[in-house]
Protein backbone atom coordinates (compact mmCIF):
# COMPACT_ATOMS: atom_id res chain seq x y z
CA UNK A 1 0.00 0.00 0.00
CA UNK A 2 1.04 3.52 -0.79
CA UNK A 3 0.14 4.11 2.90
CA UNK A 4 0.03 2.33 6.06
CA UNK A 5 -3.75 1.73 5.87
CA UNK A 6 -4.48 2.37 9.67
CA UNK A 7 -3.19 5.25 11.59
CA UNK A 8 -0.10 4.79 14.05
CA UNK A 9 -0.82 3.14 17.20
CA UNK A 10 -3.79 2.27 16.35
CA UNK A 11 -4.28 -1.48 17.59
CA UNK A 12 -7.89 -2.80 17.82
CA UNK A 13 -9.83 -3.26 20.65
CA UNK A 14 -10.04 -6.73 21.70
CA UNK A 15 -13.34 -8.38 22.11
CA UNK A 16 -12.65 -11.56 24.39
CA UNK A 17 -16.17 -12.57 24.54
CA UNK A 18 -15.24 -13.89 21.17
CA UNK A 19 -11.62 -14.32 21.57
CA UNK A 20 -12.16 -17.30 23.82
CA UNK A 21 -13.65 -19.19 21.36
CA UNK A 22 -10.88 -20.49 19.09
CA UNK A 23 -9.24 -21.60 22.07
CA UNK A 24 -12.27 -23.65 23.17
CA UNK A 25 -12.20 -24.77 19.32
CA UNK A 26 -8.87 -26.37 20.33
CA UNK A 27 -9.95 -27.67 23.31
CA UNK A 28 -12.82 -29.37 21.46
CA UNK A 29 -10.67 -30.49 19.03
CA UNK A 30 -9.00 -32.46 21.75
CA UNK A 31 -12.22 -34.70 21.85
CA UNK A 32 -13.60 -32.52 25.29
CA UNK A 33 -16.75 -31.65 26.03
CA UNK A 34 -16.79 -27.66 25.88
CA UNK A 35 -19.60 -25.78 28.19
CA UNK A 36 -19.84 -22.86 25.82
CA UNK A 37 -20.58 -20.34 28.78
CA UNK A 38 -19.29 -17.08 26.91
CA UNK A 39 -21.56 -15.66 24.95
CA UNK A 40 -25.37 -14.00 25.36
CA UNK A 41 -26.94 -16.07 23.15
CA UNK A 42 -30.35 -17.60 24.38
CA UNK A 43 -31.12 -19.38 21.07
CA UNK A 44 -27.72 -21.16 20.61
CA UNK A 45 -28.45 -22.33 24.35
CA UNK A 46 -31.33 -24.36 23.16
CA UNK A 47 -34.21 -21.27 23.75
CA UNK A 48 -36.97 -22.46 22.08
CA UNK A 49 -38.62 -19.07 20.87
CA UNK A 50 -41.87 -19.33 20.86
CA UNK A 51 -44.49 -20.94 18.05
CA UNK A 52 -47.08 -17.79 18.51
CA UNK A 53 -43.62 -15.37 17.83
CA UNK A 54 -42.28 -17.75 14.83
CA UNK A 55 -45.96 -17.52 13.60
CA UNK A 56 -46.17 -14.01 13.91
CA UNK A 57 -43.09 -13.88 12.14
CA UNK A 58 -43.54 -16.04 9.19
CA UNK A 59 -46.87 -14.43 8.53
CA UNK A 60 -44.75 -11.25 7.37
CA UNK A 61 -42.39 -13.25 5.77
CA UNK A 62 -44.89 -13.39 2.94
CA UNK A 63 -45.88 -9.88 2.43
CA UNK A 64 -44.10 -7.74 -0.09
CA UNK A 65 -42.99 -4.81 1.72
CA UNK A 66 -40.77 -6.81 4.49
CA UNK A 67 -38.50 -7.54 1.64
CA UNK A 68 -38.29 -3.91 0.49
CA UNK A 69 -36.38 -1.07 2.06
CA UNK A 70 -37.97 0.53 4.84
CA UNK A 71 -37.47 4.79 5.77
CA UNK A 72 -34.15 5.41 6.79
CA UNK A 73 -35.18 6.11 10.15
CA UNK A 74 -36.61 2.57 10.31
CA UNK A 75 -40.45 1.24 10.12
CA UNK A 76 -42.51 4.60 10.68
CA UNK A 77 -45.46 2.61 12.37
CA UNK A 78 -43.23 0.81 14.58
CA UNK A 79 -41.52 3.92 15.46
CA UNK A 80 -45.11 5.27 16.09
CA UNK A 81 -45.86 2.04 18.25
CA UNK A 82 -42.27 2.29 20.27
CA UNK A 83 -42.63 5.91 20.58
CA UNK A 84 -45.79 6.14 22.20
CA UNK A 85 -44.77 3.02 24.47
CA UNK A 86 -42.22 5.07 25.91
CA UNK A 87 -44.10 8.25 26.64
CA UNK A 88 -46.85 6.23 28.32
CA UNK A 89 -43.90 5.25 31.22
CA UNK A 90 -44.29 9.09 32.22
CA UNK A 91 -40.80 11.04 32.38
CA UNK A 92 -39.97 11.92 29.13
CA UNK A 93 -42.46 12.42 25.67
CA UNK A 94 -40.52 10.67 22.91
CA UNK A 95 -41.77 11.07 18.99
CA UNK A 96 -41.46 9.07 16.46
CA UNK A 97 -38.99 11.11 15.68
CA UNK A 98 -36.91 10.26 17.99
CA UNK A 99 -36.30 6.94 17.12
CA UNK A 100 -33.61 5.36 14.15
CA UNK A 101 -33.28 1.69 13.93
CA UNK A 102 -30.40 0.14 13.02
CA UNK A 103 -28.61 -3.69 12.26
CA UNK A 104 -28.48 -4.60 15.84
CA UNK A 105 -27.69 -2.66 18.79
CA UNK A 106 -23.88 -2.88 18.66
CA UNK A 107 -24.73 -1.31 14.98
CA UNK A 108 -26.13 1.49 16.97
CA UNK A 109 -23.21 1.51 19.49
CA UNK A 110 -20.79 1.94 17.16
CA UNK A 111 -22.03 4.71 15.54
CA UNK A 112 -23.05 6.96 18.46
CA UNK A 113 -19.43 6.67 19.43
CA UNK A 114 -18.01 7.15 15.60
CA UNK A 115 -19.70 10.21 15.67
CA UNK A 116 -18.94 11.85 18.87
CA UNK A 117 -16.05 14.38 18.74
CA UNK A 118 -12.35 12.93 19.35
CA UNK A 119 -11.61 15.61 21.93
CA UNK A 120 -14.53 14.58 23.60
CA UNK A 121 -14.48 11.35 26.34
CA UNK A 122 -17.75 8.85 27.85
CA UNK A 123 -17.40 8.37 31.06
CA UNK A 124 -18.14 4.35 31.35
CA UNK A 125 -18.69 2.01 34.17
CA UNK A 126 -15.93 -0.59 35.04
CA UNK A 127 -16.29 -3.42 34.27
CA UNK A 128 -18.20 -2.49 30.98
CA UNK A 129 -19.45 -4.25 28.34
CA UNK A 130 -16.80 -4.45 25.92
CA UNK A 131 -18.88 -3.60 22.45
CA UNK A 132 -18.92 0.48 24.68
CA UNK A 133 -16.05 0.36 25.89
CA UNK A 134 -14.58 -1.50 22.68
CA UNK A 135 -15.97 1.50 20.72
CA UNK A 136 -14.26 4.07 23.17
CA UNK A 137 -10.68 3.02 23.27
CA UNK A 138 -11.04 2.62 18.91
CA UNK A 139 -12.09 5.78 19.10
CA UNK A 140 -9.72 7.72 21.39
CA UNK A 141 -6.80 5.58 21.34
CA UNK A 142 -6.27 4.80 24.71
CA UNK A 143 -7.81 3.65 27.96
CA UNK A 144 -11.45 5.38 28.76
CA UNK A 145 -12.07 7.07 31.69
CA UNK A 146 -14.11 5.53 34.35
CA UNK A 147 -16.12 5.02 37.17
CA UNK A 148 -15.84 2.11 39.43
CA UNK A 149 -18.79 -0.98 39.75
CA UNK A 150 -18.45 -2.16 43.37
CA UNK A 151 -18.32 -5.79 44.24
CA UNK A 152 -18.31 -4.66 47.69
CA UNK A 153 -21.51 -2.78 47.26
CA UNK A 154 -23.39 -5.65 45.21
CA UNK A 155 -21.83 -4.41 41.94
CA UNK A 156 -23.66 -0.71 41.88
CA UNK A 157 -21.98 2.36 41.19
CA UNK A 158 -21.15 5.44 43.60
CA UNK A 159 -22.55 8.53 42.38
CA UNK A 160 -20.07 10.92 44.61
CA UNK A 161 -17.53 8.36 42.45
CA UNK A 162 -19.12 9.56 39.11
CA UNK A 163 -19.40 13.36 40.52
CA UNK A 164 -16.13 13.43 41.44
CA UNK A 165 -14.39 11.74 38.21
CA UNK A 166 -16.37 13.77 35.86
CA UNK A 167 -15.66 17.13 38.28
CA UNK A 168 -11.83 16.32 37.74
CA UNK A 169 -11.84 15.43 33.75
CA UNK A 170 -13.60 18.44 31.52
CA UNK A 171 -13.28 16.15 28.50
CA UNK A 172 -16.23 13.88 29.51
CA UNK A 173 -19.24 14.96 27.43
CA UNK A 174 -21.58 11.79 28.19
CA UNK A 175 -22.07 9.25 30.87
CA UNK A 176 -22.84 5.79 30.04
CA UNK A 177 -25.15 3.71 32.10
CA UNK A 178 -25.90 0.21 31.15
CA UNK A 179 -29.43 -1.06 32.95
CA UNK A 180 -29.62 -4.06 33.99
CA UNK A 181 -25.91 -4.13 33.36
CA UNK A 182 -23.64 -6.86 31.44
CA UNK A 183 -21.30 -8.33 32.90
CA UNK A 184 -22.86 -7.97 36.36
CA UNK A 185 -26.07 -8.72 35.82
CA UNK A 186 -27.27 -5.55 38.81
CA UNK A 187 -30.70 -4.02 38.12
CA UNK A 188 -30.01 -0.19 39.21
CA UNK A 189 -32.45 1.07 42.09
CA UNK A 190 -34.42 4.36 40.95
CA UNK A 191 -32.35 6.31 43.26
CA UNK A 192 -29.25 5.37 41.69
CA UNK A 193 -30.38 6.57 38.39
CA UNK A 194 -31.40 9.70 39.72
CA UNK A 195 -28.36 10.46 41.63
CA UNK A 196 -26.71 9.41 38.08
CA UNK A 197 -29.21 11.97 36.08
CA UNK A 198 -28.54 14.46 38.81
CA UNK A 199 -24.70 14.21 38.01
CA UNK A 200 -25.13 14.63 34.38
CA UNK A 201 -27.28 17.65 34.59
CA UNK A 202 -24.85 19.48 36.84
CA UNK A 203 -22.03 18.89 34.46
CA UNK A 204 -23.94 19.57 31.41
CA UNK A 205 -22.99 15.80 29.88
CA UNK A 206 -25.85 13.99 28.03
CA UNK A 207 -26.43 10.50 29.31
CA UNK A 208 -25.97 7.05 27.15
CA UNK A 209 -28.03 4.25 28.40
CA UNK A 210 -28.09 0.81 27.32
CA UNK A 211 -31.41 -0.96 27.99
CA UNK A 212 -31.37 -3.96 25.90
CA UNK A 213 -32.28 -6.37 29.04
CA UNK A 214 -34.86 -4.02 30.27
CA UNK A 215 -37.68 -6.68 29.94
CA UNK A 216 -35.10 -9.64 31.58
CA UNK A 217 -35.52 -8.76 35.20
CA UNK A 218 -35.91 -11.43 38.03
CA UNK A 219 -35.28 -9.02 40.88
CA UNK A 220 -36.49 -6.09 41.80
CA UNK A 221 -38.12 -3.29 39.73
CA UNK A 222 -36.88 -1.94 36.61
CA UNK A 223 -36.74 1.82 36.65
CA UNK A 224 -36.19 2.84 32.65
CA UNK A 225 -33.96 6.38 32.31
CA UNK A 226 -37.13 7.54 30.55
CA UNK A 227 -39.05 7.47 34.04
CA UNK A 228 -36.34 9.94 35.67
CA UNK A 229 -34.23 11.88 33.13
CA UNK A 230 -36.34 15.19 33.37
CA UNK A 231 -34.83 17.84 31.18
CA UNK A 232 -31.33 16.25 30.38
CA UNK A 233 -30.35 15.15 27.37
CA UNK A 234 -29.99 11.23 26.28
CA UNK A 235 -29.85 8.38 23.86
CA UNK A 236 -31.66 5.22 25.37
CA UNK A 237 -30.95 1.97 23.44
CA UNK A 238 -32.83 -0.98 23.01
CA UNK A 239 -33.23 -3.89 20.94
CA UNK A 240 -34.88 -7.37 20.34
CA UNK A 241 -32.00 -9.98 20.76
CA UNK A 242 -32.23 -10.98 24.05
CA UNK A 243 -35.80 -10.01 25.15
CA UNK A 244 -37.59 -11.56 21.96
CA UNK A 245 -34.89 -13.50 21.80
CA UNK A 246 -34.08 -13.23 18.29
CA UNK A 247 -29.86 -12.20 18.28
CA UNK A 248 -30.05 -13.09 14.47
CA UNK A 249 -32.58 -10.12 13.38
CA UNK A 250 -29.61 -7.62 13.94
CA UNK A 251 -32.04 -5.35 15.02
CA UNK A 252 -31.84 -2.37 17.47
CA UNK A 253 -32.54 0.98 18.08
CA UNK A 254 -32.03 4.66 19.82
CA UNK A 255 -34.33 6.76 21.51
CA UNK A 256 -33.30 9.98 21.63
CA UNK A 257 -34.56 11.94 24.65
CA UNK A 258 -34.75 15.57 25.37
CA UNK A 259 -33.11 16.87 21.88
CA UNK A 260 -34.71 20.01 22.30
CA UNK A 261 -33.36 21.25 25.38
CA UNK A 262 -29.85 21.33 23.73
CA UNK A 263 -28.41 22.28 20.25
CA UNK A 264 -24.99 20.84 20.18
CA UNK A 265 -27.39 17.53 21.65
CA UNK A 266 -29.51 17.90 18.66
CA UNK A 267 -26.79 18.38 16.08
CA UNK A 268 -25.35 15.23 17.39
CA UNK A 269 -28.43 13.10 16.97
CA UNK A 270 -29.11 14.62 13.80
CA UNK A 271 -25.26 13.77 12.32
CA UNK A 272 -26.34 9.95 13.52
CA UNK A 273 -29.13 9.87 11.49
CA UNK A 274 -27.45 11.33 8.43
CA UNK A 275 -24.97 8.58 8.83
CA UNK A 276 -28.17 6.41 8.85
CA UNK A 277 -29.33 7.96 5.46
CA UNK A 278 -26.21 7.28 3.83
CA UNK A 279 -26.88 3.77 4.23
CA UNK A 280 -30.11 3.43 3.44
CA UNK A 281 -32.27 1.71 6.49
CA UNK A 282 -31.64 -0.80 8.74
CA UNK A 283 -33.21 -4.65 8.31
CA UNK A 284 -36.81 -4.37 7.45
CA UNK A 285 -38.61 -7.49 8.89
CA UNK A 286 -38.02 -7.19 12.33
CA UNK A 287 -39.31 -4.11 12.33
CA UNK A 288 -42.56 -4.73 11.13
CA UNK A 289 -42.76 -7.69 13.64
CA UNK A 290 -42.27 -5.76 16.66
CA UNK A 291 -45.47 -4.52 17.33
CA UNK A 292 -47.63 -7.69 16.83
CA UNK A 293 -44.97 -9.58 19.16
CA UNK A 294 -44.85 -6.96 21.89
CA UNK A 295 -48.75 -6.97 22.01
CA UNK A 296 -49.43 -10.62 21.95
CA UNK A 297 -51.07 -11.76 25.61
CA UNK A 298 -48.65 -14.06 25.22
CA UNK A 299 -45.51 -11.56 25.25
CA UNK A 300 -45.61 -10.68 29.01
CA UNK A 301 -46.07 -14.15 29.92
CA UNK A 302 -42.91 -15.56 28.30
CA UNK A 303 -41.07 -12.93 30.24
CA UNK A 304 -42.23 -14.00 33.43
CA UNK A 305 -41.64 -17.68 32.61
CA UNK A 306 -37.92 -16.53 31.36
CA UNK A 307 -37.20 -14.41 34.27
CA UNK A 308 -38.23 -17.58 36.76
CA UNK A 309 -36.35 -19.09 35.07
CA UNK A 310 -33.12 -17.14 35.42
CA UNK A 311 -33.79 -15.94 39.08
CA UNK A 312 -33.49 -20.37 39.70
CA UNK A 313 -30.23 -20.94 38.32
CA UNK A 314 -28.80 -17.64 39.60
CA UNK A 315 -30.39 -18.29 43.19
CA UNK A 316 -28.75 -21.69 42.85
CA UNK A 317 -25.23 -20.29 41.34
CA UNK A 318 -25.12 -17.77 44.26
CA UNK A 319 -25.35 -20.57 47.16
CA UNK A 320 -22.76 -22.44 45.71
CA UNK A 321 -19.53 -19.79 44.54
CA UNK A 322 -20.51 -17.71 47.93
CA UNK A 323 -19.21 -20.21 49.82
CA UNK A 324 -15.49 -21.08 48.01
CA UNK A 325 -12.96 -18.92 49.42
CA UNK A 326 -11.73 -16.18 47.39
CA UNK A 327 -14.65 -15.79 45.24
CA UNK A 328 -17.72 -14.73 45.63
CA UNK A 329 -20.52 -14.27 43.30
CA UNK A 330 -22.94 -11.07 43.87
CA UNK A 331 -24.76 -8.46 41.35
CA UNK A 332 -27.75 -10.33 39.10
CA UNK A 333 -31.66 -9.14 39.17
CA UNK A 334 -31.45 -8.68 35.36
CA UNK A 335 -29.72 -9.62 32.19
CA UNK A 336 -28.62 -13.34 31.95
CA UNK A 337 -25.30 -13.64 33.16
CA UNK A 338 -23.55 -14.33 36.55
CA UNK A 339 -19.96 -12.63 37.47
CA UNK A 340 -18.05 -14.62 40.16
CA UNK A 341 -15.30 -12.36 41.46
CA UNK A 342 -12.27 -13.39 42.26
CA UNK A 343 -9.86 -11.75 45.38
CA UNK A 344 -6.33 -10.44 44.07
CA UNK A 345 -5.19 -13.23 46.64
CA UNK A 346 -7.01 -16.02 44.58
CA UNK A 347 -6.22 -15.06 41.66
CA UNK A 348 -2.23 -14.32 42.08
CA UNK A 349 -1.44 -18.25 42.49
CA UNK A 350 0.32 -20.61 40.04
CA UNK A 351 -1.87 -22.58 38.07
CA UNK A 352 -2.66 -26.12 40.17
CA UNK A 353 -0.92 -29.50 38.82
CA UNK A 354 -4.36 -30.96 39.67
CA UNK A 355 -5.27 -32.69 36.70
CA UNK A 356 -2.94 -31.18 34.19
CA UNK A 357 -1.47 -33.50 31.35
CA UNK A 358 1.31 -32.72 29.64
CA UNK A 359 -0.50 -31.59 27.03
CA UNK A 360 -3.03 -29.36 28.88
CA UNK A 361 0.12 -27.75 30.61
CA UNK A 362 1.37 -27.17 27.37
CA UNK A 363 -1.32 -25.59 25.83
CA UNK A 364 -2.01 -22.92 28.82
CA UNK A 365 1.70 -22.36 28.13
CA UNK A 366 0.98 -21.24 24.28
CA UNK A 367 -2.01 -19.16 24.94
CA UNK A 368 -0.05 -17.42 27.95
CA UNK A 369 0.71 -13.84 26.42
CA UNK A 370 3.37 -11.73 28.57
CA UNK A 371 1.76 -9.10 30.50
CA UNK A 372 -1.58 -11.41 30.90
CA UNK A 373 -4.15 -10.70 33.71
CA UNK A 374 -4.01 -13.49 36.11
CA UNK A 375 -8.04 -14.04 35.46
CA UNK A 376 -6.83 -15.46 32.23
CA UNK A 377 -4.58 -17.86 33.39
CA UNK A 378 -7.68 -18.80 35.79
CA UNK A 379 -9.96 -18.85 32.61
CA UNK A 380 -7.62 -21.02 30.35
CA UNK A 381 -7.08 -23.31 33.31
CA UNK A 382 -10.64 -23.86 33.45
CA UNK A 383 -11.19 -24.61 29.82
CA UNK A 384 -7.77 -26.53 29.33
CA UNK A 385 -8.71 -29.26 32.08
CA UNK A 386 -12.42 -28.47 32.64
CA UNK A 387 -13.56 -27.45 29.10
CA UNK A 388 -15.41 -24.60 30.43
CA UNK A 389 -15.35 -21.61 28.30
CA UNK A 390 -16.29 -18.31 30.21
CA UNK A 391 -14.95 -14.93 29.53
CA UNK A 392 -12.35 -13.23 31.92
CA UNK A 393 -13.53 -10.67 33.61
CA UNK A 394 -10.79 -8.20 33.51
CA UNK A 395 -11.54 -8.13 29.98
CA UNK A 396 -14.44 -5.78 30.54
CA UNK A 397 -12.05 -2.81 31.33
CA UNK A 398 -11.50 -3.69 34.83
CA UNK A 399 -9.09 -3.99 37.62
CA UNK A 400 -11.02 -6.53 39.22
CA UNK A 401 -10.68 -10.11 38.36
CA UNK A 402 -12.68 -13.20 38.20
CA UNK A 403 -14.90 -14.66 35.21
CA UNK A 404 -18.27 -14.12 33.50
CA UNK A 405 -20.61 -16.92 32.16
CA UNK A 406 -24.57 -16.91 31.10
CA UNK A 407 -27.32 -18.97 32.92
CA UNK A 408 -28.68 -19.09 29.66
CA UNK A 409 -28.16 -23.03 29.32
CA UNK A 410 -31.29 -24.66 28.86
CA UNK A 411 -30.98 -28.80 29.66
CA UNK A 412 -30.96 -28.24 33.72
CA UNK A 413 -28.88 -31.23 33.69
CA UNK A 414 -26.35 -29.95 31.93
CA UNK A 415 -26.63 -26.54 33.53
CA UNK A 416 -25.97 -28.39 37.16
CA UNK A 417 -22.89 -30.55 35.73
CA UNK A 418 -21.40 -27.18 34.73
CA UNK A 419 -21.96 -26.12 37.48
CA UNK A 420 -20.59 -29.36 39.58
CA UNK A 421 -17.38 -28.90 37.35
CA UNK A 422 -16.91 -25.16 37.65
CA UNK A 423 -17.63 -25.48 41.43
CA UNK A 424 -14.32 -27.97 41.38
CA UNK A 425 -12.32 -26.39 38.91
CA UNK A 426 -12.25 -23.41 41.87
CA UNK A 427 -12.07 -25.35 44.40
CA UNK A 428 -8.98 -27.12 42.83
CA UNK A 429 -8.00 -23.46 41.88
CA UNK A 430 -7.71 -22.63 45.90
CA UNK A 431 -6.93 -25.97 47.47
CA UNK A 432 -4.33 -27.76 45.21
CA UNK A 433 -0.53 -27.93 44.91
CA UNK A 434 0.67 -25.25 42.25
CA UNK A 435 2.48 -25.93 38.90
CA UNK A 436 6.01 -24.03 39.43
CA UNK A 437 6.00 -23.45 35.68
CA UNK A 438 3.13 -21.22 35.86
CA UNK A 439 3.22 -18.73 38.27
CA UNK A 440 1.89 -15.72 37.60
CA UNK A 441 4.31 -12.77 37.46
C1 LIG B 1 -25.42 -4.57 27.04
C2 LIG B 1 -25.50 -4.96 25.61
N1 LIG B 1 -25.72 -4.01 24.69
C3 LIG B 1 -25.78 -4.31 23.38
C4 LIG B 1 -25.62 -5.61 22.92
C5 LIG B 1 -25.66 -5.86 21.43
O1 LIG B 1 -26.87 -6.38 21.04
P1 LIG B 1 -27.25 -6.64 19.50
O2 LIG B 1 -27.38 -8.11 19.34
O3 LIG B 1 -28.54 -5.92 19.29
O4 LIG B 1 -26.15 -6.07 18.66
C6 LIG B 1 -25.39 -6.63 23.85
C7 LIG B 1 -25.16 -8.01 23.40
O5 LIG B 1 -24.73 -8.88 24.13
C8 LIG B 1 -25.31 -6.30 25.23
O6 LIG B 1 -25.07 -7.22 26.15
Amino acid sequence: MRKPLLAAGQEAAHYEIRGIVKKGFEIEASGKTVYWENIGDPVQKGLHVPDWIRDIVANEVLQSASYAYCDSKGVKSTREYLAAKSTARGGSKVTPDDITFFNGLGDAIARVYGVLNPAARVLMPSPAYPAHSGAEINRIGSKPVSYSLHPENDWLPDPEEVRAVAAANPDVCALLIVNPDNPTGKVYPKHILESLVEVAGEFDLFIICDEIYENLVYRGRMTRLCEVIGDVPAIVMKGISKEIPWPGSRCGWLEYLNRDKDASFEAFCARIDHGKMTEVCSTTLPQRVIPSIMEHPGYTRWHESLNAGLAEKMNNVQKRFNNIPGFECCGGGGAFYSTVHASKEAMNSPVPFHNLSDDQLNLIRSWMKPGLNPDYKLVYYLLAVYGICVVPLSSFGTDYYGFRFTLLEQNNTRFNTFLDTLQEGLQMWTKSEKHPDLIVA
